[in-house]
């Protein structure tokens, strides 16, 4: 967060847009093709959906002109998928996409090298319970003209996933193009809590862009021609749903907002400028034990967040949501006097805490970072290793680990495993002088239990400087090969990022 670029000379300040003349834009929800026999068991049948990678062209403001991208399905953020838990799904993954990259490539990064071809895509979904060939191992990618099947079971309860492309080196360009999109699991549980749904059910999908006076999508590069690779970008576009600074019409009642960090490195800092409160109900695998009233809400990259915001002490008025100093997008309250028939329950869904003493293993691992002499960051690994050395991690199929992040870099870095869910257990500081010096970890005050708002099942977590951040996680599901990284994509492209396989006990 601290190598921030300025906005480069060529692109177009987004604050002098004016802000509020575009309705916000809803996903459509993908609707399945048909059915297939599951790979699972070939008596029972799955909805087959087809998703394609293809390049598109889409307003993001009014006094724009249409800016390209690659999107699935010709939409930003893609379709929605919606289902149920235990209910699976078989997605076919398309790529047909044009055969050069519209964005900077660095061949020096792993897996981009100039013998690869330079559009290659895999898809992820992140978040979700799913055998190693159907998660999107970023060297499983395809290029233009093929397609991958594969098969999401669900068995997990309801949450906002997402899918996102994971291609090796290159991920950072193929998202920030557009290939991402949302995917709700539901069930019982939510069912019955009489949460806000159909209309007052709305998702928020939020990603910053740089855009060149043309409006087209402008990816920041280095002063170096044969190094293009930044270490970090914020643009100052920021998208919701693929509109710069949307409104959205509101009735004054309650209203459930999914939210979905899917910016390549910036950390949102949101509340509403009339200091407003709301509660967050949910965070990345989905309901809290109970709602958490806030005034405002952290939400790093890969995060979701789940909020219930009430709108009916607002009547006719015009509610504006910001980052910071910044505006993100307005809320239109109607001036109708309404029943509100849902409910923001007391008790959501109980989250048993994981004991300490149920976990087989500590591993402590460390998020590094290098610098040239002029202090660039230049590669950031994990404990000290490359993508391509032997693999370290393995722990056992249903068994329990503590992992402990020490983070002596300047930036919190938001760590995602994929296949599990797992639980905060505390951030404790350390003092950075003794460490960097004589490998020496001196806490500098008590374990801090994490938020409340991250005190359920979460899949990404922010370790933040200077800190140890621990988290206990269940390896449950599969055996196999799966990754673990930084979900700042210009970090995962330069080496953040490690394979770990579970396997059997
Ligand atoms: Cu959001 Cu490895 O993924
Ligand atoms: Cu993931
Ligand atoms: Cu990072």
């Amino acid at each position: 967060m601290t190598h921030s670029t300025n906005p480069p000379a060529n692109t177009l300040n987004a604050s002098t847009l004016p802000p509020f003349v575009d309705p916000l834009p809803i996903p459509p929800i993908a609707k399945p093709q048909g059915v297939r026999p599951s790979p699972s068991s070939p008596k029972v049948t799955l909805p087959y959906y087809r998703l394609a990678a293809q390049a598109t062209e889409l307003k993001v403001h009014r006094d724009l002109k249409p800016t390209r991208f690659w999107s699935y399905g010709g939409c930003v953020p893609g379709p929605s998928l919606e289902t149920r838990s235990g209910a699976g799904v078989l997605i076919e993954w398309a790529n047909d996409l044009p055969q050069q990259h519209f964005l900077p490539i660095d061949h020096r990064l792993h897996g981009a090298e100039s013998d690869k071809p330079q559009v290659r895509t895999v898809a992820h979904l992140h978040g979700a319970k799913t055998r190693p060939d159907s998660d999107g191992y970023p060297e499983d990618w395809i290029v233009p003209g093929k397609s991958a099947l594969y098969h999401y079971p669900n068995e997990q309860d309801a949450a906002l996933l997402w899918y996102h492309d994971h291609a090796m080196g290159i991920n950072r360009l193929n998202i920030y193009a557009g290939l991402f999109g949302s995917f709700l699991v539901r069930d019982a549980v939510e069912d019955a809590l009489n949460l806000p749904r159909g209309e007052y059910e709305v998702p928020l999908a939020l990603f910053d862009r740089f855009l060149t006076p043309e409006g087209q999508l402008y990816y920041p590069v280095s002063d170096k021609p044969e190094a293009p690779w930044v270490p970090e970008v914020f643009g100052d576009a920021i998208l919701v749903n693929g509109k710069l600074f949307p409104y959205l019409e509101v009735k004054p009642c309650k209203y459930r907002f999914r939210l979905l960090n899917a910016s390549n490195g910036r950390f949102y800092h949101l509340a509403f400028a009339n200091g407003m409160e709301f509660h967050q109900i949910g965070t990345d695998q989905g309901l809290l034990p109970a709602p958490v009233a806030l005034k405002s809400l952290l939400l790093a990259p890969g995060e979701r967040a789940d909020l219930v915001v009430d709108f009916s002490q607002h009547r006719s008025e015009a509610v504006v949501l910001k980052n910071d100093a910044f505006v993100v997008m307005q809320f239109r309250v109607s001036g109708q006097k309404m029943e509100d028939s849902s409910s923001l329950p007391k008790a959501l869904r109980p989250v048993h805490k994981i004991p300490e003493s149920q976990a087989v293993k500590t591993r402590v691992l460390t998020l590094d970072e290098y610098t040239n002499p002029v202090a660039e960051p230049i590669l950031l690994l994990l404990n000290g290793t490359y993508w391509h050395q032997p693999i370290t991690e393995k722990p056992v199929l249903n068994s329990t680990e503590i992992w402990s992040f020490i983070n002596p870099t300047d930036d919190s870095h938001p760590i995602h495993l994929h296949l599990v869910r797992f639980q905060i257990l505390d951030r404790q500081h350390y003092e950075p002088w003794a460490y960097q010096t004589k490998n020496e970890l001196k806490f500098l005050g008590p374990p801090e239990p994490p938020a409340a708002g991250e005190s359920g099942w979460k899949d990404t977590v922010r370790a933040d400087p200077r800190m140890v951040t621990r988290i206990i996680v269940p390896f449950e599901g599969f055996t196999g090969r799966y990754v673990w990284h930084c979900h700042i994509l210009e970090h995962e492209d330069n080496e953040m990022m490690r394979p770990y396989e579970v396997v059997s006990g």
